[in-house]
């Protein structure tokens, strides 16, 4: 099974249908490239959903994982165990001063799912603010707290209690909030909602008003988190720290992995209350591991700050009426179109780049730390020719 259409049969054949897929099946990676059935090759501006940060099968997280594997490859949180323990300590090592527990499981929406249990468990409150154009996964509670109605009215009801005000607005927020808000919840950067960054002194007004009001703030990095932003975690740019920070994507190098780092105003969270059966698996901890050392031994962060501001430069230069805006923060960059996104997906991923949407004419593109000066002239070069083709 070796070229893209054999397996685009196959996997059509099984697959359940919950995905839109593109005719394409990616069979290797390396750094920011990928490679596709047919042996072509193609610069990942998705990083496959924003998770290979670090790049595609670092040698670093690769060797980790190999190592692990000879070791040990179950041990539930029942026991406790030496790789698990190293990672933990890694990972509030780089958190935001305040945070200094965490909580594993296995994706960005069980992370929000754990924050959102963890804010009632704590606040003994119900009820929760989340914003208009906000995505949290699509699990039941995350799904609560995520906007877009297509994602929710075909599963309804979901959990009552939430509900939705306009981002960037602490007016509206202020007055959303009632006896029963246990926490509000918001991505610092916008994803999914067109790469919104949050304005100047959005979420330290939001702190400040979660401090008056007695109610917890989580903020969502699932997306925003490692790097992404140009800081390990974007709420580092506005410096705000919130009681729940969300963790998913590119926490594990490129393996499945969620976790919530937990501020000391969270209580009760005693035996019994959360769990999971994968959660602090070692395998995914050892990767995790090495994503966090690969990092800092190549001064990924920084790197990822530089290349982003390289990479909104260059957008920038392009001079093209169906260009509304260039936006973004660090290696997380929106260009919004006056056109809808997917045609130009599509020519550009002939022109050789993968990119993601954000909404209907918004194109996403979550390149890897990696990404060469180079590369980002190659990609920059693409989406003008395929802007220009979609436009005509
Ligand atoms: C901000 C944000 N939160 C949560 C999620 C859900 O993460 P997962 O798909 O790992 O459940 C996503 C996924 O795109 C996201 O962007």
């Amino acid at each position: 099974m070796n070229s893209n259409q054999a397996i685009i049969d196959v996997e059509s054949q099984f697959t359940s249908g919950v995905y839109g897929k593109r005719e394409v099946a990616i069979v290797r990676g390396e750094g920011a490239i990928v490679w596709d059935g047919d042996g072509n090759e193609l610069i990942d501006c998705s990083s496959g959903y924003g998770v290979a940060n670090v790049g595609h099968c670092h040698p670093h997280v690769v060797r980790a994982i190999v190592e692990q594997s000879t070791v040990l490859l179950a041990a539930a949180e029942f026991v406790y165990n030496d790789t698990r323990a190293q990672f933990e300590e890694k990972l509030v090592s780089i958190l935001p001063d305040g945070l200094d527990k965490v909580y594993l499981c296995n994706s960005g929406a069980e992370a929000n799912e754990a924050a959102i249990k963890f804010a009632r468990l704590s606040s003994g409150k119900t009820d929760f603010i989340a914003t208009v154009k906000g995505f949290h996964g699509r699990t039941m509670g995350s799904l609560s707290a995520t906007w877009n109605k297509d994602y929710k009215k075909d599963f309804e009801p979901l959990i009552p209690g939430f509900s939705h005000v306009p981002y960037n607005n602490l007016e509206k927020m202020e007055n959303a909030i009632t006896e029963n808000t246990a926490a509000i919840i918001v991505e610092a950067v916008q994803g999914e909602g067109g790469v919104k960054p949050s304005a100047d002194g959005y979420l330290a007004g939001l702190r400040q008003l979660c401090d008056d009001k007695g109610v917890l703030l989580i903020v969502d990095e699932v997306q925003t988190g490692f790097g992404r932003t140009g800081k390990w975690f974007a709420v580092e740019h506005y410096g705000v720290t919130p009681d729940l920070l969300c963790m998913g994507k590119s926490l594990g190098g490129g393996v499945p992995m969620g976790a919530v780092g937990i501020g000391s105003a969270i209580q009760n969270l005693g035996p019994g209350k959360h769990g999971s059966t994968f959660g602090g698996n070692p395998l995914i901890c050892a990767a995790a591991l090495a994503n966090i050392e690969a990092f800092q031994a190549e001064g990924l962060i920084e790197q990822a700050a530089e290349r982003g501001d390289y990479l909104m430069s260059k957008l920038r230069q392009i001079e093209h009426p169906m260009i509304r805006e260039v936006r973004g923060l660090g290696l997380m960059v929106g260009i919004d179109l006056k056109m809808r996104v997917g045609p130009v997906l599509r020519a550009l991923q002939a022109n050789g780049v993968i990119g993601m949407p954000a909404g209907k004419t918004v194109l996403r593109l979550l390149p890897p730390a990696v990404i060469t000066e180079e590369q980002i002239d190659f990609v920059v070069d693409a989406i003008e020719k395929a802007i220009l083709t979609s436009s005509t």
